[in-house]
């Protein structure tokens, strides 16, 4: 059965059955043991497995009989001068891994010689919350041993010294976020098509965003024919969706991040092979992510102005379908020759990023794309592709790249790579052949947001399919989120 954790924070705990967590730096005392009992058992148990309170080492206990806990977990959080304040994220996330069973948890944070920020004490339960995230909707049986439907409710306690109720307020805000857009990147391209993806977005009026949804009918009228060219194989219509979040001061330009939303690239008439295109329902993790962080925006109400845009279509061949060589005219004026309609990211974005610059004049534009195949060849799964026409911009968003653990890697863009996209018969391809397929792909971008300072994350090998880690275990795992609203806390509100 699915489980969930209930938080509550205090200075004090008497632990009752359940499992209590206890802690220590590389060679230091564990905290909460004069709370817990059993001292000497305890002590005598964590030394003879050689503990020494490595980062992320643990102990796992049966309680001896005179400690008031049934388990005692003792993590091990490493040097104390050396603990990032992602560390914290991992602890909690490793703890969850190990208490998803239990009926109760208290957490000993009053760790001697450490005293831990509100945020810190937030983020550990942060990391707790994003471990124990499971897709498991359409699992009608959860477990062998199952009979319950409902989810299971496991009280944490943390002790702490700190008052951590504002802090825990923006982890919240982030879990459900990330949450959020794992949901959305997890979730079948059956039952999450364009118009159920935008009624998603929709949604987010509840907490103070404005949204609009454009139809078919005005994309039409605005020009947006790369877009729409997209979508003409798909039964189901695509939809525009743009959400402002205006917590900034009045008149202020707002910033702007902008997603490709396919619900499922089948390639279209270009068709993808069999093998793994069940993997193309994640195809809208830039539109997700987009999502996601307005959800955190606004839950935060974080004092900016900020502009989320998704393009949502579905990419399907049928008789209706765009072919090979077929031009379509984007927004911009520019026209496209289709050379390959699997490279239908970029034609949903150009006509969004074009929109964006022309109707918001944004401070700057960053999109998110599942867009090519290849930056998995260039980056593996451990660094999503950088692209950028400003170094300011991308040494921040490198920058909460580290800070967050959700890696970027910039890569070249250039001349040289720009020509590789001039076509015969129009402004441009949509493929630039068999080299430099992310940059390619990146400088046909470029050709739709002029002088504005802009960055492209190409995040097809981090948003689905990357190995778990202590913070995710999910299969979507809601990259970019966390990233950006790093940026935008770290450079973007007053
Ligand atoms: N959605 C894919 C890229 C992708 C591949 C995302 C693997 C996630 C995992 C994109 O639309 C695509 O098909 N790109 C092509 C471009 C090519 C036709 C120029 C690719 O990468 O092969
Ligand atoms: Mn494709
Ligand atoms: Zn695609």
């Amino acid at each position: 059965m699915p489980v969930k954790f209930e938080f509550a924070f205090a200075n004090t705990a008497t632990p009752a059955g359940g499992v209590a967590v206890i802690f220590s730096t590389t060679g230091t005392a564990l905290s909460g043991l004069s709370s817990i009992g059993a001292q000497g058992a305890v002590a005598k148990a964590v030394d003879l497995s050689k503990f020494k309170g490595k980062a992320l080492a643990s102990v796992d206990l049966i309680a001896p009989h005179d400690s008031p806990a049934d388990r005692i977990l003792v993590i091990g959080i490493g040097e104390a001068d050396k603990i990032t304040a992602h560390d914290w994220l991992k602890i909690g996330g490793t703890v969850a891994s190990k208490v998803k069973t239990a009926e109760a948890v208290t957490v000993y944070l009053d760790i001697p010689g450490l005293t831990l920020t509100p945020r810190q004490v937030a983020d550990f339960a942060l990391g707790m919350e994003l471990n124990v995230y499971a897709f498991d909707r359409y699992k009608t049986k959860k477990s062998d041993d199952d009979t319950k439907e409902t989810d299971k409710v496991t009280n944490v306690q943390i002790v702490t010294e700190q008052s951590v109720d504002a802090a825990f307020a923006v982890t919240k805000a982030i879990a459900e976020g990330v949450i959020l857009a794992r949901n959305l990147v997890n979730e079948p391209a059956n039952v999450l098509g364009p118009v159920e993806f935008a009624a998603q977005a929709k949604a987010l009026e509840a907490l103070g965003v404005e949204v609009e949804i454009l139809t078919e009918v005005e994309m039409t009228e605005l020009g947006m024919g790369a877009l729409l060219g997209v979508a003409l194989g798909s039964e189901r219509p695509p939809r525009l969706a743009v959400m402002q979040w205006k917590g900034g001061a009045e008149g202020e330009k707002p910033i702007a991040f902008i997603g490709k939303g396919v619900t499922f690239d089948t390639g279209g008439i270009s068709i993808k092979p069999a093998a793994g295109m069940e993997d193309m329902k994640g195809d809208m993790g830039g539109a997700a992510a987009v999502t996601g962080l307005m959800h955190v925006l606004a839950s935060r109400k974080a004092r900016a102005n900020v502009v989320g845009i998704i393009g949502l279509v579905e990419n399907m061949p049928d008789g209706k379908a765009q072919r090979p060589g077929d031009i379509v005219t984007s927004m911009s004026g520019q026209t496209i020759e289709v050379i390959n309609t699997d490279a239908e990211g970029r034609l949903v974005l150009c006509d969004a990023l074009w929109y964006c610059n022309e109707r918001f004049q944004p401070q700057f534009m960053v999109n998110l794309a599942t867009l090519t195949g290849a930056v998995l060849v260039a980056l593996g799964t451990a660094h999503a592709g950088l692209f950028s026409n400003d170094d300011a911009l991308s040494e921040k968003l490198t920058a909460a790249g580290l800070a967050t653990q959700e890696k970027l890697w910039r890569l070249p863009l250039g001349k040289d790579y720009d020509k590789m996209i001039d076509s015969k018969f129009a402004d441009m391809k949509n493929t630039g052949g068999r080299y430099a397929g992310s940059i390619t792909a990146a400088q046909f971008l470029q050709r739709y947001v002029k002088d504005t300072p802009w960055a492209h994350l190409d995040i097809a090998g981090t948003a689905m399919s990357s190995p778990t880690d202590e913070i995710n275990q999910s299969w979507a795992s809601g990259f970019g989120v966390r990233l950006l609203n790093e940026l935008v806390a770290s450079h973007y509100e007053h």
